[in-house]
C-alpha cells in the first residue's frame, strides 16, 4: 500500500489530538474502585488494597468476557461499566514536558505544562553522572523527569491527561538527517543509555523525600516499593507502585522517517548481530534493567525482514526473558496493521492480529487488534490465553499507578494540582536545563562574555532570533511562558536593535538582509540566531541537506562583513548543521548550540552571552559536513567499510571530517585534567568456574579473552583523575573518559568509546579529584560478529576528554591461561 495513505493515518490522528481536547478527557471518572460503585463492585478482590496486584490483576481479568477484553487491547481502552472500571486512554506524551496527544488536554483549570529543552540539549548538559544511579544524590537529570512526573500526576488529577507516557524515545542517533534525532540523547550508547534510565526511574519512582512532605502518607502494604513482589509465576515483581508509567521506544534499530522514497513504515533495517547488541540495543535493555521501564514500544519498521511488533525474539526472548520487562509492550500507532496492509507480512488482519500477540504485544496502538481480534480467536488463531497474558500485562500497569486504589484523594499524589503546574521552581529548572545544555563552539579572544557595561547598543538578528513555539521542538504541549532570546537579551541591554533578517527558516530571499546589515553596522556587539525548526526536521521529515536552509548563510556573511562589533552566531536546531563557512571565518568571534531549548531558552541563551551563567554543555552527536548525506542513509552499519567507501557512523567508528566532534564545548575558564591514578597491569581472578562466554565449557580453552559472568562483572578498578579550574571564573567542567581497545582485537569493535563521564563545577583557580570506578567485563568488553561479548586480552588504553586527550595504558591479564 502506498505510503500516503500512512502519512494520512499519522495527520488523522494529529487531528483527533484536537478533537479530544473538546470532549474525552473530561466527564468520567479516571479512577476505578472510588466509593461512588456498588458495594457488590467494591468487595471485589481487585478493589482490595491488601491484596498483592498481581491477584488483583488475575481476579479483574477473570471477570471480564472474551468481547471486553478484545476491546481492551488498543489505546483507546473503553470503560467497563458494570465493573466500575474506568477508560483509559494509553497514548499520553512527555518527552519534555506533558504534551499534545490524544490523552493529554489544555483545555481545563490547566492551560499549559512546562515545557524543558528537547533531550538532546538536556542530554548535552552530560549532568547525569553516575551517582544519581545509586542514589546518593540528585542530578540534574533526574531532576527534569521528576518535575515532568510531577506535573503528568496534578494534570491526571485535574482530569486532563492519563498516567501512561510515551517518552523516552532512545533510539541512537544514527544520522545528522533523521527529523526526530532531537527527541533522543544522542549518538553515544552509553549516554543514551544512562539517560533511558534515570529518566525511567525519575518518572516511575516514588519517592517520599521528593518535594516531600507535602504528599500524603503512605497507605497500606502497596506503597512499600519492591516489598509487594510477589512469588505468583508469571509476574514475580509486579508489585512496584508507580509515579507514572514509562516507555522505551522505539524497540529497534529505527530512525529513518523518509529518505529516498523509503519511509518508516517500509523500511526493512538490514542490522548485523553485532551492531545490534553494540549499539541499538543498549539503550533499551538499561532503560528495562537498570531503569524498569514499565513499557516498551515496537517500532514501524522491520528487522532483517521481520516487523519488530511480530518479533517473539526481540519482544519476548529478548525484552521479557532476558532483560525481564515487567510491563507491557505497545505497538507504535497503526503499526499491527502495517504488518498486513503495508509490507504484506502476515496475509491477513487476523494473522498480523496473533502473530504480534503471540510475538508478545499487549496493546495495539491503533484499531487494528479490536477489529480482527475476534475473527483471530473464532479462526483459532490465537488463544484466549494469549490474550490474558496481554491484559495482566496492561491492567497490572494500570493497578501499579493507582488507578484502583478508590477516590483520588486517598491515593498518593492525590493533593498534587494546580500549584504544581508551571511553578515558578519548574519554570526555573526549565531555563536551568537549558543554560546546562548550551553549547559554546567558538569563543575567538574570548569576545565572549559580554561584558553588560561595554554592549550599550546590541543588534539581534536571524529568523530563529524571537522563536516562540520553535524552541521547544517537537512532542510540545503548550509551554507556561515564552521567554524568547529577543526577550531574554532585553533584560541585559538598553539599547537592542532587532530585524529578522529573513522572512521565516527557508530564507528563500534575502529581502530582508540588507535591514540586518544596517543594524549590525551600528551596534557595539551582534547575535544572529539562525538554524532550522521543525519544517526541515520532524516526525516524518529527514532532511536531505545539513546546510542552513536558503539565504541564511548569506545574511550571515553579510552581517559579519557590516558589523563593527563582536558577532556572535547562535545555532537552534535539533540535529547537526554544517556550518564550516562560520568556524572558519574570522568575522564570526563565537558560535554557540541551544538546541531546541524550551520554553525559557532565550533567557538561558542571554544568560550566557552577558556571562551570568558560564557554558558547560558538550555536543552529544558528530557534527558531519555536508559530503556526508552522500552516504545511504539507510545503510544500518555502525562500522565503516573500506571496500564501498562507507565511513561509517558516530565517533564511535567514523574516521571522515567532521564539522564539530563528540564532546566538543568550550568554557569561560579553562580546566586542566588528568589520570593521577590507574593499574598499569590488572589481574582478572580466575576461579574455577570460570567458562568462556560462548560454550561455557569449563575444561576447555577460550581462544583469545573471555567473559565470565561469574566473576568477571565484580572485578574492578579505580580510575583517579584531578581536574583543576584555570581561571578566574567558576564554571563546569565534564570529565570524559574513554576506551580504546586493544589492536589485536576481536574485529569490528569501536576506535574508542565513552566508559564513564562527570560533570564536575569548580571555583576559579580550584582543584578535586575525582574517581571512577571501572568494571573491566562491562566497561572494556568487546561485542563480537556474532553479538556475544567478551573482553579481550593485551593493552587497553583509557583517554579522558575528547580534545588535548591524556591517555594511560592497562594491559589485561588473566592466570586462566
Ligand atoms: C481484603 O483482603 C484482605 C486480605 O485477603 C482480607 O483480610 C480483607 O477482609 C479484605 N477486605 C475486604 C473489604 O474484602
Ligand atoms: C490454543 O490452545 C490449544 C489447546 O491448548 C492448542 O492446542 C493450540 O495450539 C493453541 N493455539 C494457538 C494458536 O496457540
Ligand atoms: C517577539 O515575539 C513575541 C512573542 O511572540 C511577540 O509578542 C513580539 O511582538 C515579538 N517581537 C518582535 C519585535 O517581533
Ligand atoms: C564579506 O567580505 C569579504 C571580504 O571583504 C568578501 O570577500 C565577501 O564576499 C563578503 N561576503 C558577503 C556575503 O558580503
Ligand atoms: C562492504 O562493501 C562491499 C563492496 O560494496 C560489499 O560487497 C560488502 O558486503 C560490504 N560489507 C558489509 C559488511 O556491508
Ligand atoms: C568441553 O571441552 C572438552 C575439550 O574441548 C571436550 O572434551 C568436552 O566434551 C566438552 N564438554 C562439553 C560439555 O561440551
Ligand atoms: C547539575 O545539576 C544540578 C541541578 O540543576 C546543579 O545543582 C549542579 O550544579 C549541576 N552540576 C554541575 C557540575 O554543573
Amino acid at each position: 500500500m502506498a505510503a500516503w495513505r500512512y502519512l494520512a493515518v499519522f495527520f488523522v490522528f494529529h487531528h483527533i489530538i484536537q478533537i479530544f481536547q473538546t470532549f474525552v478527557v473530561h466527564g468520567t471518572a479516571l479512577h476505578g474502585c472510588g466509593s461512588d460503585l456498588d458495594a457488590s463492585i467494591l468487595a471485589m478482590p481487585f478493589c482490595n488494597i491488601s491484596i498483592p496486584i498481581a491477584d488483583r490483576t488475575l481476579d479483574l481479568v477473570s471477570r471480564l468476557t472474551l468481547q471486553e477484553k478484545i476491546a481492551q487491547l488498543v489505546n483507546t481502552a473503553p470503560e467497563v461499566t458494570r465493573l466500575g472500571i474506568p477508560r483509559h486512554e494509553w497514548w499520553n506524551e512527555a518527552l519534555h514536558g506533558v504534551a499534545y496527544s490524544p490523552g493529554v488536554t489544555f483545555t481545563g483549570p490547566a492551560s499549559g505544562a512546562t515545557s524543558f529543552p528537547q533531550p538532546i540539549l538536556t542530554a548535552s548538559s552530560f549532568n547525569m553522572t553516575l551517582w544519581t544511579l545509586v542514589g546518593q544524590a540528585r542530578g540534574f537529570l533526574i531532576r527534569v523527569p521528576q518535575a515532568i512526573s510531577t506535573e503528568g500526576r496534578a494534570m491526571y488529577n485535574l482530569g486532563q491527561s492519563h498516567l501512561t507516557f510515551w517518552a523516552p524515545n532512545i533510539n541512537i542517533f544514527r544520522d545528522p538527517r533523521w527529523g526526530r534525532g532531537q527527541e533522543t540523547p544522542g549518538e553515544d550508547p552509553l549516554l543514551t543509555s544512562i539517560y533511558a534510565s534515570t529518566f525511567v526511574r525519575a518518572m516511575q519512582e516514588i519517592r517520599y523525600s521528593d518535594e516531600g512532605s507535602r504528599y500524603k502518607a503512605p497507605f497500606g502494604v502497596q506503597m512499600v516499593p519492591s516489598e509487594l513482589d510477589t512469588t505468583e509465576e508469571r509476574s514475580p515483581a509486579v508489585g512496584r507502585m508507580l509515579k507514572t508509567s514509562v516507555c522505551c521506544k522505539h524497540f529497534t534499530a529505527y530512525d529513518v522517517e523518509n529518505w529516498d522514497g523509503i519511509d518508516r513504515y517500509h523500511f526493512n533495517a538490514e542490522v548485523s548481530d553485532q551492531d545490534l547488541e553494540d549499539t541499538y540495543n543498549r539503550p533499551f535493555q538499561s532503560c528495562v534493567q537498570e531503569g524498569q521501564a514499565s513499557s516498551m514500544m515496537c517500532s514501524y519498521n522491520r528487522v532483517n525482514g521481520v516487523p519488530t511488533c511480530a518479533n517473539y525474539n526481540l519482544l519476548t526472548e529478548t525484552a521479557r526473558n532476558t532483560w525481564g520487562l515487567n510491563g507491557y509492550i505497545t505497538s507504535d500507532c497503526d503499526a499491527v496493521e502495517l504488518i498486513y496492509s503495508a509490507v504484506n507480512y502476515a496475509p491477513s488482519a487476523e494473522d498480523a492480529v496473533a502473530e504480534v500477540l503471540m510475538a508478545g504485544l499487549d496493546l495495539n496502538c491503533g484499531s487494528t487488534a479490536a477489529n480482527f481480534g475476534q475473527s483471530a480467536v473464532d479462526q483459532g488463531k490465537v488463544n484466549e490465553s494469549t490474550i490474558d497474558r496481554a491484559l495482566f500485562d496492561l491492567f497490572s500497569v494500570r493497578m501499579r499507578l493507582g488507578e484502583f486504589d478508590g477516590d483520588p484523594e486517598n491515593q498518593i499524589y492525590g493533593s498534587l494540582g494546580l500549584d504544581d503546574i508551571c511553578s515558578q521552581y519548574h519554570k526555573e529548572l526549565a531555563i536551568e536545563a537549558a543554560g546546562q545544555g548550551i553549547v559554546l563552539l567558538k569563543n575567538d579572544n574570548n569576545v565572549l562574555p559580554f561584558l553588560r557595561g561595554h554592549i550599550q547598543k546590541l543588534a539581534l538578528t536571524g529568523p530563529n532570533a524571537n522563536a516562540t513555539s520553535s524552541m521547544l521542538g517537537n512532542y510540545a504541549g503548550v509551554p507556561c511562558e515564552y521567554i524568547t532570546p529577543l526577550q531574554g537579551l532585553q533584560t541585559y541591554v538598553d539599547l537592542l536593535l532587532y530585524e529578522p533578517g529573513c522572512w521565516d527558516i527557508s530564507c528563500q530571499d534575502g529581502g530582508l538582509i540588507g535591514a540586518a546589515a544596517a543594524i549590525a553596522s551600528s551596534a557595539d556587539a551582534v547575535v544572529i540566531v539562525a538554524g532550522i525548526d521543525q519544517t526541515q526536521e520532524q516526525e516524518t521529515l529527514d532532511r536531505t541537506s545539513l546546510l542552513l536552509p536558503g539565504q541564511q548563510q548569506s545574511l550571515i556573511e553579510t552581517v559579519a562583513n557590516s558589523s563593527k562589533g563582536p558577532v556572535i552566531l547562535v545555532i537552534m536546531s535539533g540535529g547537526a548543521v554544517d556550518i564550516s563557512f562560520a568556524k572558519f571565518n574570522p568575522q564570526i568571534h563565537g558560535i554557540l548550540w541551544v538546541g531546541y531549548p524550551g520554553q525559557g531558552g532565550g533567557q538561558a541563551l542571554a544568560d550566557i552571552l552577558f556571562g551570568h551563567r558560564n557554558p558547560g554543555g558538550r555536543l552529544p552527536v558528530t557534527w558531519y559536513p555536508e559530503s556526508f548525506t552522500q552516504v545511504s542513509m539507510t545503510d544500518m552499519n555502525m562500522k565503516p567499510n573500506t571496500s564501498s567507501g562507507y565511513p561509517g557512523r558516530s565517533y564511535r567508528f567514523y574516521t571522515g571530517e567532521t564539522v564539530y566532534s563528540f564532546g566538543d564545548g568550550l568554557s569561560y575558564t579553562n580546566f586542566l585534567s588528568t589520570i593521577t591514578s590507574a593499574p598499569s597491569r590488572f589481574l582478572i581472578p580466575s576461579l574455577e568456574q570460570q567458562r568462556c562466554y560462548h560454550n561455557f565449557n569449563s575444561t576447555s580453552k577460550c581462544p583469545k579473552g573471555f567473559q565470565n559472568e561469574l566473576t568477571c562483572d565484580t572485578a574492578s578498578f579505580e580510575v583517579r583523575v584531578s581536574v583543576s579550574n584555570q581561571g578566574v571564573r567558576r564554571g563546569s567542567e565534564t570529565l570524559m573518559l574513554y576506551s580504546v581497545p586493544p589492536k589485536s582485537g576481536i574485529g569490528g569493535e569501536p576506535l574508542k568509546q565513552l566508559i564513564a563521564f562527570q560533570r564536575v563545577s569548580l571555583d576559579a583557580y580550584s582543584s578535586m579529584d575525582v574517581g571512577f570506578e571501572v568494571l573491566p567485563c562491562k566497561h572494556l568488553s568487546s561485542v563480537k560478529y556474532d553479538g556475544t561479548k567478551e573482553l579481550v586480552e593485551g593493552t587497553h588504553t583509557l583517554v579522558l576528554g575528547s580534545k588535548d586527550e591524556v591517555s594511560h595504558a592497562v594491559s589485561f591479564v588473566t592466570n586462566f591461561f
